[in-house]
């Protein structure tokens, strides 16, 4: 890892991601050669199950509050602390970033975590229970839309029988996951219904990379067309790499957003990232 940290940021931004591809490959083998030794067969849904394995290796623990974020990381801590009200947390995975919303605990009333992936949930459940926000954080086994939500919500009876997730949200927080949902133009529109008016939709998201602006790079873009046809999206939950997230989110502005505030960051790599806010039109 020494002689890597030698390589221009230029090259390691290139190559960052193979080694979250390697990761993904071999925990997509590990359960498949497990599932074959117990009982001669694929495991049923071999794929969820070898990215909850995968997911809790290279994300299971909360960072080390002595080492210094890098990376995508370090745009984390301060949109979380954004939170307040009643917030929605599509895909929080391993739950390894809650710590984060600590900050803004007392603004907090509860935290819906929407996580689809069930294996996730018991560490989910374990790193919450270890932040401040713990009481208030539930677990809700939907994905990002509102049809899914609403049947969680109305299991748990936070909803009335018949009422839908509508304008109920002060705060929807997406941290990489919008690369992942099957329909983004229909989850967008989900999200931007559930926030209620002059309520905030906080995103850190990587992207497509803007290759052809100043701030992009060509050769960045053509290696995320690379790690996709490698199996990137099959092995790492349906994750893309090509995905414009940034044009997708500004689609209908003016009929949808009060305001629309978005920074892009690590405009020459692969994962390059774009992080901000938007506020529904009151
Ligand atoms: C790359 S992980 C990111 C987890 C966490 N937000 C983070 O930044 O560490 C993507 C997460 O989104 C979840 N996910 C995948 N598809 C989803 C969907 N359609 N709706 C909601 N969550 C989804 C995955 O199960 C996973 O937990």
């Amino acid at each position: 890892m020494a002689l890597l940290e030698m390589l221009p940021s230029f090259v390691l931004g290139l190559i960052d991601p193979g080694f979250i591809l390697y990761y993904a490959v071999e925990a997509y083998i590990q359960t498949l050669l497990i599932g074959l030794r117990e009982d001669g067969t694929i495991p049923s849904d071999l794929r969820g199950r070898a990215f909850g394995k995968f997911w809790t290796k290279i994300s299971g623990a909360p960072p080390d509050p002595a080492v210094a974020l890098v990376g995508s990381a370090t745009l984390v801590p301060s949109t979380f602390a954004q939170a307040q009200g009643t917030v929605l947390e599509i895909g929080p995975g391993s739950g390894n970033q809650t710590l984060y919303y600590n900050p803004a605990a007392a603004q907090i009333k509860t935290i819906y975590g929407a996580e689809p992936a069930n294996e996730l949930h018991k560490l989910l459940r374990k790193n919450a229970d270890s932040t401040k926000v713990g009481p208030k954080y539930r677990i809700i086994g939907a994905d990002a839309t509102k049809a899914s939500i609403t049947r969680e919500l109305l299991k748990d009876k936070v909803l009335e029988p018949g009422a839908l997730a509508n304008n109920m949200f002060d705060t929807i927080i997406c941290v990489r996951v919008l690369c992942s949902v099957p329909n983004l133009e229909g989850t967008i529109s989900d999200l931007h219904a559930m926030l209620k008016p002059g309520g905030k939709l906080l995103v850190v998201e990587h992207t497509a990379n803007a290759w052809r602006t100043t701030k992009g790079s060509v050769i960045a873009r053509l290696v995320q067309t690379v790690y996709m046809l490698l199996g990137w999206s099959y092995f790492v939950g349906d994750c893309s790499l090509t995905r414009n997230i940034e044009q997708m989110l500004r689609k209908n502005t003016s009929e949808r957003w009060e305001t629309v505030s978005i920074e892009r960051h690590f405009g020459k790599a692969v994962l390059t990232y774009i992080s901000g806010s938007l506020v529904k039109k009151s």
